[in-house]
């Protein structure tokens, strides 16, 4: 049966005009709308007591496991304001699947999905206000995350567990980068995730893992980290916080196929879906990182993304590592942008949405 939800509203909840202030220029991340789910789990009883709450802080016991052992998992997706006012979501059927992947992998419980999707619904409906006009690229950029909250320093799987969702109106991910083209930095000497890990699974350590190459990669100039398989094999899997793709002079688009390693990103599964609409031949397949570096240098791979909700498409201007740095020959990305455009327009309703993605 399906959870129904309580409903307190905020008697803080920002005024019009202080709401109005933050979607002028709310960057990524950075401001939270009034309210929040939250959805509560115990071996015992199962998901129950699932309610709409004003946003404010959690109280956790300091015991609880996920301070410990990091039983944590999330997702992204976004809500998008279409021009007649209504709002949709993209494809959430999507997160909700990949929660329960996520969930599997780090001995979490299933959320069913109509919980997920109810549980975004209600909270976008509470703080609909907060959904930016259609008159961008902006869009309510939404956290589900499920902790386990239990009080309990032995570690197993979790007997306790809270599942929250959060909103914060976004801008660009990357700001102004985010179509100028970015700098990968391609670390050979750090993993993100290792095979039988948990690199498939959307969880925090996996992003905690990745930020001393994305650190390393800041200091050579670099915005995103591309990593590479270790254990000699050489195989390109994903950035720091999304899916790598890369277009090839004659119309193939190549992205690292999923091992196990790689996020199984929504993004990425939309753009290979639609890529066929704009003339390309979508590929997954295994991908070296001397191949692809080698790949730009002879004028096979002209165009190169980076893609995930936040990030939606950005353009990669070129790639650096301590043995050199390689340009891409196509600076004005224009198969790039028209993959951005053709996505970008299903979200915000201003192409048909041929696909029945859009909630
Ligand atoms: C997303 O794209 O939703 C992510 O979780 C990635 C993160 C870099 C914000």
């Amino acid at each position: 049966m399906s959870l129904s939800f309580e409903i307190q509203r905020s008697t803080a909840a920002r005024t019009d005009a202080e709401r109005a202030a933050v979607l002028a220029d709310p960057g990524f991340g950075v401001h939270f709308t009034d309210h929040m789910v939250r959805i509560s789990w115990t071996k015992e009883r199962g998901w129950h007591d699932a309610a709409v709450l004003p946003y404010g802080p959690i109280t956790l016991d300091p015991s609880a496991a996920v301070f410990h052992y990091a039983q944590e998992i999330f997702e992204g997706l976004k809500a998008y304001r279409h021009a007649d006012g209504s709002i949709w979501l993209f494809r959430p059927e999507k997160n909700a699947a990949r929660l329960q992947t996520s969930a599997d992998r780090l001995m979490l419980p299933h959320l069913p999905a109509d919980d997920f999707i109810e549980a975004v619904r209600q909270l976008v409906t509470v703080d609909a206000a907060w959904v930016p006009e259609a008159n961008g690229e902006q869009s309510l950029y939404i956290r589900p995350f499920m902790i386990a909250s239990e009080p309990f320093l032995g570690i197993r799987a979790a007997e306790g567990v809270t599942f929250y969702v959060i909103a914060s109106p976004a801008g660009r991910y990357f700001g102004a980068a985010g179509v100028a083209g970015i700098d990968i930095w391609v670390t050979d000497e750090w993993a993100r995730a290792g095979i039988g890990g948990t690199g498939a699974a959307k969880c925090g350590g996996n992003y905690a893992a990745s930020l001393v190459a994305q650190y390393e990669g800041y200091e050579h100039g670099c915005t995103q980290v591309m990593f590479i398989e270790p254990a000699g094999k050489d195989r390109v899997e994903e950035l720091g916080g999304m899916n790598i793709f890369l277009i090839s002079a004659d119309g193939d688009l190549i992205t690292p196929e999923l091992t196990g390693t790689i996020l199984d990103g929504v993004t990425r599964d939309s753009i290979l879906t639609v890529a066929a609409d704009l003339g390309l031949t979508p590929r997954e397949e295994r991908l070296s990182a001397s191949e692809v570096l080698g790949g730009i240098a002879s004028g096979r791979f002209t165009e190169a993304f980076c893609c995930g909700t936040a990030a939606v498409i950005s353009p990669i201007a070129g790639f650096k590592s301590h043995h050199g740095e390689w340009r891409l020959a196509e600076q004005s990305f224009t198969r790039t942008l028209g993959l951005r455009d053709a996505i970008l327009d299903i979200q915000y309703g201003r192409s048909e949405d041929r696909h029945g993605w859009l909630r």
